[in-house]
């Protein structure tokens, strides 16, 4: 497993890789399938599964999150399995993270530290680095606050340490400093992100982010698309940051495609709050493929689950079009669904085998492309900046001033760029 460098500040039990896995059973229905999720994380991470542990509680021991003799069990579990690894399927508290650590001898971590080694393995880009780290180190510092009074003695010799400085003081400052560096240099990437971004606009080419649950087959999809050779794998969170190609579409039109982070189950507040960045390329999206994993047993839960994060991201709006993807894996032919108005809703596809992938161009072309909206505007006369804009984006059939000096457009405008003048510009509804 990686290990960031300020974590060594810290004198914890040293991890490895054999894992045993607890979970407390609080008389839930779905034990298993929480159990098997978590192993696909822990595998995921790099662990080996040795040993699971189940304690059946109501609510967690607020010392030791276990109870007693569970904990005593656990100790000896672990010294049988030879491992060297705790993997708590919840959040604990730094408290009891420590209490457990002393207790067993052995590093333990709850989901969210988990969660956050995975990420630190799979992040590619600088942006990706620099996010996952400034989310170690909030997760870090919360627990300094919180829960390490055992560090809190004189440690250190000259030059280390101020005038009655403790040991958790400097470790404090020093996190503070490191965390304040990596806030400026990713204000400075998100930026450049967001000059990029605007640059696509001025071009005028469609953006289309690629969303899903984590191994529905986004990366596999991207690159088949876009020829390139994003990183995928079996695992979890193949992909963590952003990336972008220019992908061809039927009349000559092209399209900026996203591959974006996975979303996940149960995946903590503050890491979606880390990721907001990247998330913006789905947020300012004109069109979301939502990649679904078409043969996942839960299909329904993975589907709502990234409903949730959509939403949580302030990305509940932007149109989606859903894509069933592994239709090998169900025998089924490729094929579009379309709405009542003719609208191209989903479609059902093979990464992997390519089955269906040639139809997807021209439907994105149909969601993001020549759709166009005709209505009339009415725009006053201190409105001449928007009526530039609209003759500029859109057709101008006719054009009547009336005598109160407003005027009424007679327009035809792309839906995309209609959309984004009412977004950003203020461009008023159509009237009656
Ligand atoms: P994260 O990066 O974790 O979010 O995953 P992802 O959604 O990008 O999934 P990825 O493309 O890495 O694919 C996950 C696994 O599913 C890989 O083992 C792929 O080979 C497999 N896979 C992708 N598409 C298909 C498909 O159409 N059929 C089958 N049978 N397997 C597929």
């Amino acid at each position: 497993m990686t290990e960031t460098a300020p974590a060594q500040l810290f004198d914890r039990p040293e991890g490895g890789e054999r894992a045993v896995l607890v979970q407390l059973d609080d008389g839930g229905a779905s034990l298993d399938e929480t159990l098997e999720e978590f192993s696909a994380l822990a595998v995921s991470a790099g662990a080996e599964i040795v040993d699971r542990v189940v304690n059946r509680r109501d609510r967690p021991d607020p010392r030791y999150f276990l109870g007693r003799g569970k904990v005593a069990e656990l100790g000896e579990r672990i010294a049988a399995a030879g491992a060297d690894l705790v993997l708590v399927n919840h959040m604990l508290s730094p408290a009891q993270e420590r209490n457990l650590e002393r207790e067993l001898g052995c590093r333990v971590l709850d989901r969210t530290g988990l969660i956050l080694d995975i990420f630190a393995q799979r992040a590619r880009t600088h942006e990706g680095k620099l996010q996952v780290e400034l989310a170690q180190l909030r997760h870090i510092a919360s627990r300094l606050v919180r829960g390490w009074s055992h560090l809190e003695r004189q440690k250190g010799g000259i030059g280390q340490r101020g005038p009655g400085e403790t040991q958790l003081e400097m470790d404090r400052r020093m996190l503070g400093h490191r965390i304040k560096q990596l806030e400026k240099r990713l204000e400075r990437v998100r930026r450049q992100r967001s000059q990029g971004r605007q640059a696509r606009r001025k071009r005028d080419l469609p953006a289309v982010s690629l969303v899903g649950y984590t191994n529905a087959g986004k990366s596999t999809l991207f690159n088949r698309l876009a020829e390139s050779t994003v990183f995928t794998a079996d695992q979890l969170f193949a992909t963590l940051d952003t990336t972008l190609r220019r992908v061809p579409l039927p009349g000559g039109e092209s399209a900026v495609f996203a591959d974006t982070v996975g979303f996940i189950s149960d995946l903590p507040h503050q890491l979606v709050a880390a990721f907001r960045s990247t998330l913006e390329e789905v947020i300012e999206a004109d069109l979301l493929l939502h990649v679904v994993d078409a043969s996942a047993a839960d299909r329904g839960d993975q589907v709502t689950e990234v409903e949730g994060v959509l939403g949580e991201i302030g990305a509940g709006e932007v149109p989606v079009l859903t894509v069933y993807n592994k239709i090998d894996r169900l025998g089924q032919p490729a094929r579009v669904d379309r709405d009542e108005h003719g609208t191209p809703v989903a479609l059902w596809v093979s990464a992997k085998t390519g089955e269906g992938l040639d139809l997807l161009p021209g439907v994105v072309a149909e969601r993001v492309g020549e759709r166009r909206a005709r209505g009339r505007l009415r725009l006053p006369p201190s409105e001449g900046r928007l009526r530039a804009l609209v003759y500029q984006s859109g057709e101008v059939l006719e054009e009547r001033m009336l005598d109160n000096g407003d005027c009424l457009l007679e327009v035809s405008l792309p839906q995309r760029e209609m959309e984004r003048l009412r977004r950003h510009e203020g461009l008023p509804t159509f009237i009656d």
